[in-house]
């Protein structure tokens, strides 16, 4: 059977800051996805939240970039902005960006990720949801799981998989149109290495299977920076990767995480920060942050899902959010000073930006050099 997995994921307000969505808007956007299953629109839904973003996971066989599929999630962000409103939470509807829905939500706001899929017998997939970080989050740990060997041991073990895969990558910095280059591994490896060191302007948007074309993953790129032109929140980014078989074990998608990778984001958008995997639900806290992961996973069979696997729910995971806090601690040390700071060109806010223009008037030239 042929199905879509759509996930499309906002921050329309919050409780206490940007931590965490109310309960009512959570049950509000239930009631949304449940009524479109009801109607026929979607076969099964389920609904998330990570820190301040509510996540519609939604199943459909109607394809990529479907305007019903685009418009029931804009529609139920308009619906949890009005909750937010009525319980005056902080930030509601930040991440609408445009008044009028016009047929596909990239560009818009919210973040976006889907997969039409050709239903495996048993089709085990996760789905990661960022909050405080950029699409070039997942950089790294895509780029490991499927490229290294270090942590897709299959890529040595399975010969299914030694045909490698293909990465397409986009240039997220060119606003005017998609630009997007495709590469393979393992014959472009040092190029794809060449972009990816750079997850704050080419970011990975899908992954297929060199030898069937298959598609593995799918991760949302847009950036609100490049959107809105100012600062409105960061991306908060959401990703869909297929496990097993001739992709790589759940365990190894996972495996990348564990080192908690330093990444922009946090506090104003701004901040280098340890990534830290969470429990599902998970709210935001200290200096609003940390950038957090969650990773939930599901088979989908026949358009329906199981119940979700809270997958960094489980005592190994403890260690790595203690080594997250101590690495995000140690960079935090550092206050403004330097990486901790983001770099001019990726800062959030405008503030310094505008300092330095003031000083710059301030400033005096001594021993200018004559040349006549
Ligand atoms: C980062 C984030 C927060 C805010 C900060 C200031 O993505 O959401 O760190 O940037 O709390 O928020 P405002 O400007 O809304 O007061
Ligand atoms: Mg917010
Ligand atoms: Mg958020």
């Amino acid at each position: 059977m042929k199905i879509t997995l759509s996930v499309i994921k906002a921050d329309t307000g919050s409780i206490g800051g940007h931590n965490r969505p109310s309960e009512a808007m959570v049950v509000k956007a239930k009631e949304q996805v449940e009524s479109a299953t009801a109607n026929g629109l979607l076969t099964d839904a389920r609904i998330t939240f990570t820190g301040d973003d509510i996540a519609l996971l939604m199943i459909h066989t109607k394809g990529v970039d479907n305007a019903d599929i685009h418009k029931l999630a804009w529609d139920t962000f308009v619906e949890t902005t009005k909750i937010a409103k009525s319980q005056g939470l902080y930030g509601a509807g930040q991440d609408l960006l445009k008044d009028a829905f016009s047929g596909n939500v990239r560009g818009m706001g919210p973040g976006s990720a889907e997969i039409e899929i050709e239903e495996r017998p048993a089709e085990p997939f996760i789905v990661f949801a960022g909050d405080k970080c950029g699409p070039g989050v997942f950089n790294y740990p895509l780029f490991e799981c499927f490229a290294n060997p270090y942590h897709n041991a299959g890529l040595l073990l399975a010969p299914e998989m030694r045909a490698g895969f293909t990465f397409t990558i986009m240039d997220v910095n060119n606003t005017e149109a998609d630009k997007i280059i495709t590469l393979k591994v393992p014959e472009d490896y040092y190029d794809i290495a060449t972009l990816l060191r750079d997850p704050n302007h080419f970011v990975i948007e899908s992954v297929r299977e060199n030898a069937t074309g298959l598609q593995a993953a799918a991760a949302s790129t847009s950036r609100l920076h490049n959107i809105a032109g100012k600062y409105v929140g960061k991306d908060d980014p959401v990703a869909i990767v297929r496990t097993q078989k001739t992709f790589p074990s759940t365990g190894e998608i996972l495996s990348p995480w564990a080192l908690a990778h330093y990444t922009l984001g946090d506090n104003r958008g701004s901040h280098h920060v340890a990534v830290m995997p969470v429990k599902q639900n998970s709210i935001i806290s200290y200096f609003d942050g940390p950038t957090i992961i969650s990773a939930a996973g599901y088979c989908v069979h026949e358009g329906h899902l199981t119940e979700v696997v809270d997958l960094f729910d489980q005592p190994f995971w403890d260690y790595v959010r203690n080594k997250s806090a101590e690495k995000t601690l140690a960079i935090r040390a550092q206050g403004f000073y330097g990486p901790s700071m983001a770099g001019m060109d990726e800062l959030e806010y405008t503030g310094v930006v505008e300092n330095l223009k003031r000083l710059d008037a301030k400033f005096i030239l001594r021993n200018t050099i004559k040349t006549s």
